[in-house]
């Protein structure tokens, strides 16, 4: 099959292109690299482009005629939306309604959307299922939310055999060091424990050890990106296989086990052998005490089992691509 990805060249659009190319499917990437690295690119095509810019997006389209689109091209960075929410909605929401249009056009069907597990704000119950009411609690939730409803409403009339995967948090890097993870600023737990760690930035802050939890740090839901990049060969391949379409559904995407911010620190330690230089701050506003997944409704319908899930293959994926690539894609 031939899949469109946009954000292929950032971390988890990556891993997913890698997947889909071992999986035996041929892979434009479209991406604009405002966050992206040109280095990551594995795909059989590399077109740099903005989803805003339509004219270039007609024109990939046409050149290299997809059947099916994988559409994670997204700003990422929670504290970035809450500063710069008008920002969030165009380069989010706008962009992907680009998007679709564009693929409505050419009648392409199959269509997988990167969502997450920041639809959910503050969930009532844990693990949190797909039926959850969603109730983001930052704009970057709120464009993710908004791109999910937007595909609700347009499957229908046009074709769409659409699925949301609501991710939790994507760690770990691909286990043969040839793609990783390279954020700038880097927000994401595990990588800044592994800098703290390596003496890369000062020491880390843990915001808050008095939650209503074991011991008193936010527990969250860490997936391996290579079990995530699984989850879209599944998806598209099940998309393409359905024929006529006119749907939308959502999928979360989480390991089912929860670790805490002191576990995360605790296991980091022992795999690298070196202490984790920390501090606790205050807590920060807008972040759950726990956020775990049901991914039942992933394995059921997708057949989905991740298998690199557990913490200490992410960490020492994750790290062993931070120690030979300590500034990232530019060493
Ligand atoms: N990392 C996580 O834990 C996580 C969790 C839940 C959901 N997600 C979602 O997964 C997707 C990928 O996240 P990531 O961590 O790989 O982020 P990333 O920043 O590494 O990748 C995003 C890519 O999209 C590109 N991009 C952004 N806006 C663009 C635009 N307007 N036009 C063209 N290209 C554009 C960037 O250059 C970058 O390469 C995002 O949609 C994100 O919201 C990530």
């Amino acid at each position: 099959m031939k899949v469109l990805v946009t954000g292929g060249a950032g971390y988890i659009g990556s891993h997913v292109v890698k997947a889909l190319r071992d999986a035996g499917h041929r892979t434009a990437a479209y991406d604009s690299l405002i966050r992206g690295h040109r280095k990551a690119v594995l795909a059989e095509e590399f077109h740099q482009g903005e989803l805003a810019d339509r004219d270039r997006l007609r024109e990939v389209i046409a050149s290299f005629r997809p059947e099916a689109a994988i559409h994670l091209a997204a700003l990422t960075s929670v504290p970035e939306s809450v500063a710069q929410p008008s920002l969030y909605y165009r380069q989010n929401v706008e962009a992907s309604l680009t998007l679709l249009e564009e693929l409505a056009r050419v009648g392409v069907g199959p269509f997988v959307f990167s969502s997450s597990a920041a639809v959910y704000g503050t969930p009532e119950r844990v693990p949190v299922a797909e039926d959850a009411t969603p109730r983001p609690i930052n704009p970057y939730g709120e464009t993710k939310l908004a791109v999910e409803r937007m595909l609700h409403w347009m499957a229908g009339p046009h074709g769409f055999r659409a699925v949301s995967l609501r991710y939790f948090n994507a760690s770990g890097c691909d286990p043969a060091g040839e793609i990783g993870e390279d954020h700038d600023p880097e927000t994401h737990l595990i990588p800044l424990v592994y800098l703290a760690a390596a003496g890369r930035r000062g020491q880390l802050t843990v915001y808050g050890d008095d939650y209503d939890t074991p011991d008193g740090t936010c527990v969250r839901d860490y997936v391996h990106v290579g079990d995530l990049a699984h989850a879209h060969v599944l998806a598209v391949e099940k998309l393409a296989g359905l024929g006529n379409g006119g749907f939308h559904e959502v999928l979360n995407l989480g390991a089912e086990r929860g670790y805490s911010v002191l576990e995360v620190i605790r296991a980091v330690e022992k795999v690298l052998g070196r202490p984790v230089p920390y501090e606790i701050g205050p807590r920060r506003p807008g972040d759950a005490a726990v956020l775990v997944a049901s991914s039942a409704k992933a394995r059921a319908e997708l057949g989905w089992r991740p298998t690199r899930s557990d913490l200490e293959t992410i960490i020492r994926t994750g790290w062993a691509w931070h120690e030979k690539h300590p500034h990232g894609y530019d060493d």
